[in-house]
């Protein structure tokens, strides 16, 4: 296992993170739920300390059913959740990251996940109009308060996170892969510059980096991937992509790893201080992701798949 300290916090965690959106059972297509709890269960016996969770997953399920699959190991592992996304009667999703929805929202989370503090709280997506400051204010009040260890954003811009770089902000999320580099200078330099912790999602691509696609895949009605704002699976992209989970499995058969493994080790590699959260949905996905760790790629294995 590899651990990483997050931020300044002090608090050290897996630089593997189990994703638990699939865990909300929502829209990932069908999923065995139990199967996906003794996979947490499992996680923690093979020392991955670090569950990412948000209150939108399920919706609220995920924390629900986090909390259950980690029952009293709860006080030894790490949990990072997140707010302010909201939805409306007609299930259409806003933003919201002002200090009156956090104070509701961080008293459902805790209640939901069964503990009295989470250890890593995210703004999820900024809304555009709460001025950071205030949120982070009410966020530096919370950590006061003993509820949250510390914080984070999610999904911010290099300008918007010029705002937070003052703050006691631990980690930074955004998304990452070798399907998706638009973020890459901008968390290489949040890496250079900033005390937060880059942790990417995303890793896998939602999925087609581990090569078990092909360009005539169809996903069911209850899986998001088959909707065309999932660009990975679609168009020229999904092209592209098969071609880059190739290139890894044939890399793989000489190195002796999955391209799922490839895919991981790539973003930990690319960025060293970072942490990868991959979307965990049964115990063999987990037993592969696990060998992610504790191995490096070399220089040219980084700079061959890079320049790909
Ligand atoms: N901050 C944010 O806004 C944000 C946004 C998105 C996600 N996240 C977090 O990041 C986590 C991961 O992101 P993600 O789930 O979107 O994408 P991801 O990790 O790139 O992909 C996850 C999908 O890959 C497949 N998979 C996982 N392990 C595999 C393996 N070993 N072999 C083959 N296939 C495997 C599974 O789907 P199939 O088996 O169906 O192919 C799984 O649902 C989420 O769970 C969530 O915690 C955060």
């Amino acid at each position: 296992m590899e651990y990483i300290k997050l931020g300044d916090s002090g608090i050290t965690v897996s630089r593997l993170a189990f994703g638990c959106e699939q865990l909300g059972g929502y829209a990932w297509g069908d999923i065995d739920l139990q199967e996906t709890c003794r996979a947490v269960e499992e996680a923690v016996d093979c020392g991955i300390n670090f569950f990412d969770t948000s209150d939108t997953y399920g919706p609220h399920e995920s924390e629900k059913n986090l909390a259950r699959a980690l029952g009293s190991q709860r006080k030894n592992v790490v949990i990072s959740s997140k707010f302010g996304v909201r939805l409306r009667d007609d299930k259409t999703a806003y933003y919201d990251s002002s200090p009156a929805w956090l104070d509701r929202a961080l008293e459902g989370s805790l209640r939901r996940l069964g503990t009295d503090y989470i250890d890593l709280y995210f703004v999820h997506y900024p809304d555009g109009f709460t001025p950071l400051e205030d949120t982070i204010h009410a966020l530096d009040s919370k950590v006061a308060e003993g509820k949250i260890r510390c914080y984070g954003i999610s999904n911010v811009t290099p300008a918007q996170f010029s705002h937070w770089r003052h703050s006691s902000c631990s980690a930074i999320q955004l998304e990452y892969s070798l399907a998706n580099r638009s973020n890459e200078s901008h968390l290489h330099e949040i890496s250079r510059s900033s005390i937060a912790s880059p942790m990417v999602y995303g890793v896998l691509g939602q999925g087609i980096l581990t090569g078990r696609y092909r360009s005539d895949t169809t996903f069911a009605q209850n899986d998001r991937r088959r909707h065309e704002r999932y660009v990975n699976f679609h168009g020229d992209k999904l092209t592209r992509n098969i071609q880059i989970a190739q290139k890894l499995q044939n890399m793989g058969t000489i190195i002796q790893h999955t391209a799922s493994q490839i895919a991981v080790r790539w973003v930990l590699d690319t960025l060293p201080r970072s942490i990868a959260i991959a979307g965990i949905k049964r115990r063999d996905q987990l037993h592969d992701l696990r060998m992610s760790l504790g191995w490096n790629l070399s220089t040219e294995e980084l700079v061959e798949i890079s320049e790909f």
